[in-house]
Formats: C-alpha cells, structure tokens, sequence
C-alpha cells in the first residue's frame, strides 16, 4: 500500500526521506519518489524497487517528501509515481487514498490551462494548490482550501519551493508526526521514522498540520488544537529481520512471544475470568442477541475460529461477513448486535466501510487490532489490542494466531458477562489458553521435519487443506498462506465437502493436509482423508499429541490444549507454506500482487 514521509529539521532531508521509505518498503509498492526543498524543488521518482531510485544530492536541503506508491489509478510507470507537481514547479505532493471527484477537477483545471503529466487522480492536488497560492494564500491555508473540495479518502503531505515546511492532512487515510530534536517527521506510519524518534501524534480526520524544524502545530477546522504526544514501545529494531532471512519466518517464530504479550495481565485464573478492559455498558452482554465479526482475509478466518469460540462460550449467536460485503440488515436490532472490525492493521478500507454502516445504523462498534493509534480505533466504541508486534511479511503469521487467542479471551469475557460459562469451565478454557506459547513452541521445534515434507511436496499440482469445525478455517488460512507466498494452486475445504466436488481434482500430485486434532473432529475427518488417499493423494495430517495416526503418510503432533490446537496446527501450515515458498526462491515478505494493508476499497 502506498506510503507517505517527509521530514524537515537541521540535516540534509535527501538520505533521511530515503530512508524512511525503505522502512516503508514492506507496505508494499510499484513506484517510489522523493521532492527535496530548495529555492527550487528537486524531484526524483519512478517506477520500480526503492533500492533503484537515485536520491539527488542537494545539500541545502534540509526539508522533503517522499512516497511508496502502489497503484490504483494508472499504471505503475515513473511519471505515475509521486510527488507530482503542481504547472510551474513549485509545489509538490504525495497523497495516498483516492481522490473520487478527481475527474470533474481535472475537467476545470483544463480549461483553465493547467497541463496533466499523469494518469493519476492525485495529479489535480499540485495544480489547485498552485491557484490558491496565486491568489496569495499560504501553504497551510491553501491546503485547507483545497482539501474542502476533495471526496474520498487522502493522506496529503505538500512543499513549497523556497520554504522549510510541510502542510499535511488527512481523511480516511492514516497520517503520524513524529517530533524529533529540532525536526519534524510525517508519515503514513511510524515505521518509516522509528528510528529517528519514538514521540508521535496521531492525526485525526480533518486536521492539517504545518511542519517545521523546530515544532508541528495542528490546526482543525482552522483552529489550533493540541493533540496528545505518545511514545511508540516498538522500536526499530523490533521491526527488523533480528537474523532470519524472510520477515516472515522471523514473525512464525515470534509467535510464543507474540501470544505472551496477548496474554499478559489479562487472565485471572482464580476467578475464572478476563480483564480487557472493556467499557459495555451495564446489561449489555446479557441482553445481546448477536455478534458480528467483520474482516478480509485473514482476519476473515480468525474470525470464522472466533465465532465458534463464541457460540460455545458465550451461548449467544456468533457470524462472520467478508467485510466488503457487509450490510447492516436482516431485520436486527442495533441495540442487541455487537459488531465486532478485526483487522490486524487496523486501516483496511474494506473493514472500516463495514464498520461504519454497522455504526450508522446504531450498532455498538469493537475493534480488535494490532495498531495503535489506527484508523479503526478512532471509530469505534472499544479497542482490543491483539499486542502482537509489528508485522512486516505481507502474509500475516502471527497476528492470525494473537486475533484468535484475543477473541478466545473476549469470548470468555462475554461467557462470563452473560452468565454462560462457569467459572470451571472459564478455567479449563483459560488454562487451554495458557499453554498456547509454549504448544507453538513445540511445532516450532519440529520445524525440521516440515522442510522434509515441503521437499518432498515439491511438483504437486496443487494442494488441498481440510478440517472440520476449528478445523475448517485453519484448512482456509493454511491454503490461503500457501498460495499466497508459493503462487501454488491451493485450495481449503470443509472435510465433509471434499466428496461433494473437489475430489475431482485429486490425483497422487494433490497433496491433502488435514487437521485431525482435538476441536476438529478428527475422527470423522480421517474417512474424508481416506477418499482422498484410495486416489493416491499424500495424506499429511495433524494430530493430537499421542493420537492414533493409522493411515498418514506424515502426520504431525501438536500438544493438548483442546478448542485451540487447529490454532497450533496451523503454525505446521505456515511452516509448510514458507519451507515450500523458499524452496522455489519466491519473494516471501513482498509476494506479488499483494500489499500488507489494503487501505482502498
Ligand atoms: C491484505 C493482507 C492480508 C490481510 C488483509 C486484511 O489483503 O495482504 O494479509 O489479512 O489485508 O488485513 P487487516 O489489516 O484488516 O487484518
């Protein structure tokens, strides 16, 4: 997705921009440019690698911005890529989102004589910056006067020539300042100046702020407002490949970690019960008829685990709607349906769009994300943070297993809230729980026996995934990891469904993994998995630890802890996908095609 830095302070800008988008690289892109602020501006940009742009030297530079773009209007070509410019020169932009009314500006703007060096629909931003500035406005109220004539969804950051200063804002798109010692930092996320400084300021829709050196002040509405000043744990080294090749294996093995720190403070064994902070009002839960989790990919299938999670727990109706597609409708009462966004970044298009159709028709909102200060926490009547860290590698690994285990703790909170779920029975779950870092460790100690099998897989046709129950989004998730990092046809099923049609397709070049633990359904799975075999199809299943294996041609132990073992399968299935990802050389964290945080609808 695309991503915004700029910076203006004592130091030459050029390298410091430069480096802020390299730090913006895993978002994901097809283009890259800087605009660097002198007399005049300096811009460089194109389409291609960061790593491929020459960042001109212009040593009196000590303000600039620069863009990761991922395209959405035109292709991917260097006079697409940002900044763009306004006719004269003299102003730069970067925007990420998408201006809607762009064509009818653009339309004005011609006759008006301005000449378009672009497909783009941010081009229109430049050129009506350009008119107010003749009119004798500054940057800072020429911005808001632009923005007051765009629809749709933006993250701008603009200079000027001849000025040490940077006007952004921002609406539907995210936007962060980062204060530093005599310099000021913008960026669509924190990662691209972490290093530089830990202070930050979330904007929020509609603020404009005006950067230089020595201060950031953010005005809203044309008044001057002050907004809070946090400081982000994470630091850059965190956000680092810490001695792993890909991000991605970094962030498997992370995962023990991962789900400690969801874990932390949260779980009172005693009681049988759950601390999340969470703000329902008095009668809330009890009078709840339905929750909706809403989400894409693989928040979807954390999602799908969680509604069992939640029907089982918290005896109250539980379902799960592709984000894009959601509608709040079917004759339900806002009042008595919780809608729950889960999105790791927090910012997917997607799933704010359904989360504010959930909130216009009067439902109560919760958020459950990874990213502090993200878009979806703004809009929301609760936030639960899933605490996992942050997650650079485009396929997400660990954040699918701290959303579960978060969403396992709401389901209990909610259990607990409504009066159905016993204190012994919370505490079973809750030591089930408890044992989750250390099971995924195990698998992630059996790693060596996964690269065997991913070896041994190597020149399948393409590979099924089954389960049952907790089975079934694990097998979705694992197909959907696979294809994602291999470009390997993969395919995930409800068990009972394989017979119904996809057995067609097995050959002996289909391998077929199946989740065969506790919380599956194994049993019956296994006669599913036999269909597949009598056709020559591998079959690699993962078991409860000490089970039977009869059959499998490979079968994989996970460690007991019930309801939750297809959730440690799945660290095999990700395993499995990154050691068959790796053996054919693919590009692990930057798959192609795909961005970490779709943040267009
Ligand atoms: C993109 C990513 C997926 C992710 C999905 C939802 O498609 O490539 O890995 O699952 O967005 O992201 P979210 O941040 O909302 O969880």
């Amino acid at each position: 997705m695309c991503g915004i830095v700029g910076y203006v302070g004592t130091e030459p800008a050029g390298p410091i921009v430069y480096g802020g988008l390299e730090n913006l690289d895993y978002r994901g892109y097809d283009s890259a440019g800087v605009a660097l602020v002198d007399q005049e501006l300096t811009v460089a940009k194109q389409a291609g690698e960061v790593s491929e742009l020459r960042v001109p030297e212009v040593a009196n530079a000590t303000c600039g911005i620069g863009h990761t773009r991922w395209s959405t209007h035109g292709p991917p070509t260097d006079a697409n890529a940002h900044p763009h410019t306004s006719q004269n020169g003299s102003v730069a932009v970067v925007h990420n989102g998408i201006i809607e009314n762009y064509e009818s500006l653009k339309g004005e703007l011609l006759k008006e004589g301005f000449d378009f060096s672009s497909d783009t629909d941010t081009e229109v931003i430049p050129h009506l910056l350009e008119q107010e500035l003749n009119d004798g406005h500054d940057l800072l109220s020429a911005v808001d006067r632009v923005v007051d004539r765009l629809e749709g969804s933006y993250a701008i950051a603009a200079v000027r020539a001849g000025s040490d200063r940077i006007v952004a804002t921002r609406h539907e798109s995210p936007l962060v300042i980062g204060h530093g010692d005599d310099a000021a930092f913008v960026a669509s996320d924190v990662t691209a100046f972490l290093e530089h400084t830990r202070d930050v300021t979330y904007l929020e829709d509609g603020d404009v702020v005006s950067l230089e050196a020595a201060h950031a002040t953010v005005y809203h509405d044309g008044d001057r407002v002050d907004r809070e000043i946090e400081t982000v744990e994470w630091d850059a080294d965190a956000a680092e490949k810490g001695g792993y090749e890909h991000y991605m294996r970094k962030e498997i093995h992370e995962q023990p970690t991962a789900l400690r720190q969801t874990l932390s403070g949260r779980i009172d064994l005693d009681r049988g019960d759950v601390d999340l902070d969470l703000s329902f009002p008095q009668g809330y839960l009890e009078s709840l008829e339905e929750i909706q989790l809403v989400a894409c990919g693989t928040s979807y299938y954390a999602s799908q685990y969680a509604a069992t999670l939640l029907e089982e727990f918290a005896d109250v109706r539980a379902t799960v709607e592709i984000a894009s597609e959601y509608e709040f409708d079917g004759g339900r009462d806002p009042w008595r349906t919780l809608v729950i966004a889960v999105t790791q970044s927090g910012e997917t298009a997607d799933t704010l769009g359904a989360i504010r159709r959930a909130a216009g028709a009067g439902a109560r909102t919760l958020a459950v994300t990874n990213t502090l200060g993200s878009t979806v926490t703004r809009e929301t009547n609760d936030t639960l943070f899933i605490r996992a860290g942050p997650e650079i590698g485009v396929a997400a690994t660990k954040t699918f297993a701290s959303q579960v285990t978060t969403l396992a703790l709401l389901a209990v909170a909610v259990g607990r809230g409504r009066g159905s779920l016993s204190t012994a029975d919370a505490r079973d779950v809750l030591e089930n729980v408890r044992g989750l870092p250390g099971a995924v460790q195990q698998v992630l100690d059996d790693e060596a026996r996964v690269t065997e099998v991913a070896n041994e897989c190597l020149g399948s046709d393409a590979f099924f995934f089954v389960g049952r129950r907790f089975g079934y989004p694990v097998a979705l998730e694992g197909a959907l990891k696979l294809k994602e990092i291999s470009y390997d046809h993969a395919e995930g099923f409800a068990a009972g469904e394989l017979k119904h049609g996809p057995l067609a397709l097995v050959t002996e070049k289909t391998p077929v993994l199946a989740v065969l633990t506790a919380g599956a359904d194994g049993s019956e799975t296994v006669n599913n998995l036999a269909e597949a075999q009598t056709r020559g199809a591998p079959a690699i299943g993962v078991v409860s630890d000490g089970a039977e294996t009869g059959s499998l041609d490979c079968a994989l132990e996970v460690p007991r802890v019930g309801v939750f073992e297809p959730l440690v399968a799945n660290v095999y299935f990700q395993l499995f996908a990154y050691h068959v990802a790796n053996l054919k050389d693919r590009s692990i964290d930057k798959p192609r095609n795909l961005a970490k945080s779709v943040t267009v609808e």
